[in-house]
């Protein structure tokens, strides 16, 4: 929450912020009121681990999910489980549902690790990660795939490349001021993984950004160039 509140503050940033506040049992259920869905999530969470997707569904019921659980309660048991939630030792964010673009089907969202070996922030690597099938989590650590961005951007803007290239061009940019602004308060950062989706629209949205990313997801690209980046880099890092 704490980058969020600095991220919010960057004029060019705010369009790509989501809704995001403390989970209270009201502000979810008013959120839920603007929003087809709603995220909650741990606020210091890591790996996908305690979160849940609430949507309301056509009926007026709500769906609920979490990992492999998937749940329809009325308004009644959504709100005991919201303020079940809201006193949980974790404190839990609200966040609005984006609605992730999808290859094959299923929901993908995009990695991109930074560096900055010496005075420079860089964009070491860039993958995207594919949810299992029906999965609402792309975390690799929850059974996400890695791929090229090419392989899921381009029949998302429907073999479009022009506009395929822009968006990439717009990921590395948001990423970029992303690292240059958190950089500012938290001086030491010298890596990030920063959590961007995309929507079939071509609207990227901030998801999170990771001080202590791992790289794993860069060994299951198909070629070995960016991890080779992010550990050349990482020793230069490592020597200060
Ligand atoms: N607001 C959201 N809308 C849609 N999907 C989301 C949203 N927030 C998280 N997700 C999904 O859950 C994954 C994990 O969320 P994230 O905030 O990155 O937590 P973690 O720190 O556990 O990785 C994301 O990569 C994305 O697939
Ligand atoms: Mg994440």
């Amino acid at each position: 929450m704490i980058k969020h509140k600095i991220l919010s503050k960057i004029p060019s940033l705010l369009p790509h912020i989501p809704a995001t506040k403390w989970l209270t049992h009201s502000d979810a259920l008013h959120m839920l009121n603007s929003h087809s869905t709603v995220f909650l999530k741990p606020d210091s969470g890591s790996g996908g681990s305690g979160i849940l997707k609430i949507r309301k569904t056509s009926t007026g019921e709500y769906e609920i999910r979490y990992g492999k659980i998937r749940d329809r309660v009325g308004l009644h048991t959504l709100s005991r489980t919201l303020r079940m939630y809201q006193r949980s030792y974790n404190n839990y964010i609200v966040q609005e549902g984006i609605d992730l673009g999808r290859y094959h089907g299923r929901v993908f969202d995009i990695r991109m690790y930074l560096q900055k070996p010496r005075s420079e922030w860089g964009i070491s690597g860039m993958a995207a990660r594919i949810a299992p099938p029906h999965h609402y989590i792309t975390n690799y650590t929850k059974g996400g795939t890695a791929a090229t961005l090419e392989k899921v951007l381009l029949p998302l803007f429907e073999g479009n490349i022009e506009k395929m290239n822009a968006c990439i061009q717009n990921l590395k940019n948001i990423s970029l001021t992303i690292a240059r602004t958190l950089n500012k308060k938290f001086k030491d950062t010298r890596e990030l993984g920063i959590d961007l989706a995309v929507e079939s629209s071509g609207q990227i949205w901030i998801i999170e950004a990771n001080t202590r990313p791992q790289h794993k997801l860069f060994t299951k690209l198909p070629s070995s160039e960016m991890l080779r980046t992010i550990r050349h880099n990482k020793k230069k890092i490592k020597k200060g």
